[in-house]
């Protein structure tokens, strides 16, 4: 595990494009934490699993079978994706010339990603894409595997973890908010089998790597856990001191 604090190396040779990984089960917070952290470091963020959701539905979109992982893989191989955000701060993921963030939400579309996130082609197709996203002058980058995969050697790793309860509690407000009419049983017992799902298939499951810390977000606010994350990155040179409010 990396020492709390700024080694001379990392004094003497600051690190161009810095990068923050935070993974962690379905309902974690982890998007809403990722996006604020880059936001207040003005770093680019990188949500990965729209990425996952992107395949899932334009896979099922374009009529690929659901079971086809070489047909899937290819789509993913080609994926030309653009995240914006627009000018009342609404996330935005352009593919072929059109904004499909708000479909990506859907949570048939996160039952979809988690299928097409177990195949290994697919996993495979999409290392060069979202490792492309770390630039200066820095990355924050969400999902499962960011710490553990795809950038091994972050400057810094956070698990987020929350209890299942809280988990579809969340859930089921955001989409009561939505007007949609949904049971909280069914999403806890949605988000248990996504859990087992992630983190018990062979390619790059759902765990925490040694050298993370872990955030259990249970009965924490956003701003607090941000907060936390800040002062972290700071201790590690990350950033200057004026960022932590
Ligand atoms: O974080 P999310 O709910 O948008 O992710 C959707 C699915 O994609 C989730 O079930 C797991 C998968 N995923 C993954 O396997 N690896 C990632 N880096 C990100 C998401």
């Amino acid at each position: 595990m990396k020492a709390l604090g700024s080694d001379a190396d990392s004094d003497r040779n600051p690190d161009p494009a810095p990068v923050i990984t935070i993974d962690g089960p379905s309902g974690s917070g982890k998007g809403t934490i990722a996006r604020a952290v880059a936001r207040q470091l003005g770093w680019t963020w990188l949500d990965s699993g729209a990425l996952y959701r992107l395949v899932g539905l334009a896979g099922q979109r374009a009529g690929l079978s659901a079971h086809d992982e070489q047909a899937h893989a290819r789509l993913a191989q080609g994926l030309s994706v653009r995240f914006t955000a627009s000018p009342d701060g609404e996330d935005e993921v352009w593919f072929e010339g059109r904004n499909w963030a708000g479909d990506l939400r859907d949570e048939a579309v996160g039952r979809l990603a988690s299928q097409v996130a177990a195949w290994p082609l697919v996993r495979a197709a999409l290392i060069d894409l979202q490792r492309a996203f770390k630039r200066p002058p820095g990355l924050v980058a969400d999902g499962r595997d960011m710490g553990s995969a795809l950038f091994p050697d972050a400057n810094l790793k956070i698990f987020l973890t929350a209890s299942v309860e809280e988990r579809a509690r969340r859930r089921y407000k955001q989409l009561k908010d939505k007007g949609l009419d949904v049971s909280l049983a069914d999403l806890s017992r949605d988000i248990q089998e996504r859990d087992q799902r992630d983190s018990t298939r062979a390619a790059s499951p759902l765990r925490q790597s040694d050298d993370a810390l872990l955030i259990d977000s249970t009965s924490r606010d956003v701003g607090q856990i941000v907060k936390q994350i800040l002062t972290v990155a700071q201790c590690r040179g990350l950033m200057g001191p004026s960022l932590v409010g």
